[in-house]
């Protein structure tokens, strides 16, 4: 049993090392912002989703695309919640592609709230639907667990992060160095001339071919939020995580009814214990 193990964790352990070794020269900054719904009681915040839809609309969709997200699920209760008429409108303002159209020879038709958001518009920008899980802002699941179960696995912070990280390039970097200066983006490219001698880099983060897409104040919200960059980065965040893990808020409310019903369900377990054996406790002690 234990030498089946060891090829294997052997073998683990040198594919690890490099990855570890690697990772460990891009220093990245990510903020560790504080979201409603982190926490086993955490939920999310419907007017924070709302602000999120809007920001992801209005600067965002211009080149992500959200193909997993379905346009109906914008009236989720748990979710943005908006009403049926506004999420009717809001899947009216795109072009969907339709095969049946035009007796089988195809053709666009204004979407319906059971249609998707449509894909990437910008070449390299990657579709955000999953995002938010596929990036871990913190080290990974490691540990106990209780860190992510209290503060979540980093996700929205890393998105709210790498929006609103964006900065001047340091004065070594040759002006036409390909991309936008990032305090969290570790994967991008780095100019030579601002390594040291010894291969690290000396700024935190990367270059990203994202261009800045928010500065504060790109839009107005309707329910009077002051639109800074802070609040539109964790907004938008918030919403992509909500369309990576829309079943977020219904998920840890099984998971505390499971809690207190294995609670009870002890208690009156040890009482019934206690009950069934008094008779022989009683006896023995008599003895
Ligand atoms: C002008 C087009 C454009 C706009 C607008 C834009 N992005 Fe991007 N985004 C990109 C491109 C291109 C990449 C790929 C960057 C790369 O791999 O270097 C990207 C990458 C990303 C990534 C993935 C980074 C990673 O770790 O791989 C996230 C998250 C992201 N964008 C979020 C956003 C959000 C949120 C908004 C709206 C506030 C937004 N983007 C607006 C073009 C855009």
């Amino acid at each position: 049993m234990f030498r089946k193990l060891t090829l294997p964790a052997v073998l683990l352990a040198a594919l690890a090392a490099p990855v570890i070794a690697t990772a460990a020269t891009v220093e990245t900054e990510i903020t560790d912002f504080s979201f409603p719904f982190e926490g086993p009681f955490g939920k999310y915040d419907q007017h924070q989703l709302q602000r999120g839809l809007q920001v992801f609309t209005e600067v965002c969709s211009a080149c992500h695309g959200l193909t997993h997200v379905a346009y109906r699920t914008l009236g989720d209760a748990t979710g943005p919640g908006l009403p049926e008429d506004q999420v009717r409108a809001y899947a009216a303002q795109y072009q969907v592609y339709d095969k049946t159209l035009n007796g089988g020879q195809g053709g666009d038709r204004p979407a319906t709230p059971a249609d998707y958001f449509g894909g990437s518009q910008f070449q390299g920008a990657p579709d955000l639907s999953l995002m938010a899980k596929a990036r871990a802002g913190f080290e990974g699941p490691y540990g106990t667990g209780m860190a992510q179960l209290f503060k979540g696995m980093g996700g929205p912070e890393y998105i709210a992060s790498l929006v609103s990280h964006f900065e001047d390039p340091p004065a070594c970097a040759p002006p036409d160095f390909p991309g936008y200066y990032n305090k969290t983006f570790a994967v991008g490219g780095y100019p030579e001339e601002c390594k040291n001698p010894d291969g690290t880099h000396k700024y935190p983060g990367s270059w990203v071919a994202m261009p800045q897409p928010l500065y504060g104040n790109d839009v107005t919200y309707q329910d009077g939020t002051d639109s800074n960059l802070q609040q539109e980065a964790q907004d938008v965040a918030a919403f992509l995580m909500w369309a990576a893990e829309p079943k977020l808020d219904q998920r840890k409310q099984a998971g505390m009814t499971g809690v207190l019903f294995l609670t009870v369900l002890s208690v009156l377990l040890y009482l019934t214990n206690k009950r069934l054996w008094a008779p022989y406790k009683r006896r023995k002690h008599e003895a």
